[in-house]
């Protein structure tokens, strides 16, 4: 918090320091977790892959009702200018749509639009080294192509997950996989096909990414996976803008594959990182 102070942050057309960015107490994301947002990275002072997070983000408005109140060209100007304000050498931006300043707390008013920039945090070389624990827990998101700011179920389950030793919660529906709260899922079969749940998720820019990296190399699809299938994977791994590629080793306590990450998912972490640095240097600032 302390090192985020000092950033500016973009609030309703204005550029404030984050001490000074607030939002009224009658605005539909703090009354009832009414919002959209989208969260995207941008390194050396440039967004990646600016354009897929964009259309995102005006879809989820969209979806919700919710008027964007620039265009895109506007709002690719706004954020080139924060980033060049903050001056950051590698960060994640977030866009912030809410519900606005409602008369009766439950009808949308005109929409608050909060930018923030903050220092990223990328796993780290042992984590991705070990691969991950995580657990599994039956829930079906409202709406599951909206990136809603509404995080309930996934922020009440940190509690169950610590005590478990492990660091992510994936949801189930009715026994097939769909996502986790904030990142994509992938199994790679015994054929070394790579697969990703096609229903009840988010779309994720890095599991769009991932899809088009692993298409060049294997067979890649998207269909229904089944918890059983997943125990029985070869490898498996997560994909979001934050951790990129993160390795899973172990599901609700059973050992997937070797128990170690697999080759396939390193391979495509190795990608996605010189896919990064080539749009890096493709675009212009
Ligand atoms: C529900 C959900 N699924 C998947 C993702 C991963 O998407 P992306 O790769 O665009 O970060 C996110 C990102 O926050 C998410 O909230």
């Amino acid at each position: 918090m302390e090192a985020q102070s000092t950033l500016q942050v973009f609030v309703n057309g204005d550029f404030v320091p984050a001490q000074q960015a607030f939002l009224h107490i009658s605005d539909l994301a703090i009354q009832r977790g009414y919002g959209v947002f989208d969260f995207f990275k941008a390194d050396k002072h440039k967004p990646l892959f600016l354009n897929d997070y964009l259309e995102r983000f005006y879809n989820s408005a969209s979806l919700m009702y919710l008027p964007v109140p620039y265009t895109k060209d506007e709002l690719r100007q706004i954020l080139q200018k924060l980033i060049s304000l903050n001056n950051l050498e590698e960060s994640g931006v977030k866009m912030i749509l809410t519900g606005g300043y409602s008369e009766n707390g439950f009808d949308p008013a005109a929409p608050n639009l909060i930018i923030q920039q903050q220092p990223l945090v990328l796993p780290s070389k042992e984590k991705v080294k070990k691969g991950i624990s995580i657990i599994t827990h039956e829930y079906l998101r409202d709406l599951p192509i909206v990136k809603s700011i509404n995080y309930t179920t996934g922020i009440r389950l940190l509690h169950h997950m610590r005590e478990q030793n492990a660091e992510e919660v994936l949801y189930f529906n009715s026994g097939i996989i769909t996502e986790f709260p904030r990142c994509n899922f992938f199994i790679v079969t015994e054929d070394n096909t790579l697969v990703t749940p096609a229903h009840n998720i988010l779309k994720g820019i890095t599991r769009k990414n991932v899809m088009a990296l692993a298409a060049k190399k294997y067979k890649v699809v998207e269909r229904d996976i089944t918890l059983q299938e997943v125990k029985q994977a070869k490898e498996t791994f997560l994909t979001s803008t934050t951790k990129r590629i993160l390795p899973i080793v172990k599901i609700d306590g059973e050992v997937i594959g070797t128990g170690k990450p697999g080759p396939i998912t390193l391979e495509l972490l190795q990608d996605l990182m010189a896919l990064e640095q080539e749009v890096l240097a493709e675009t212009v600032r």
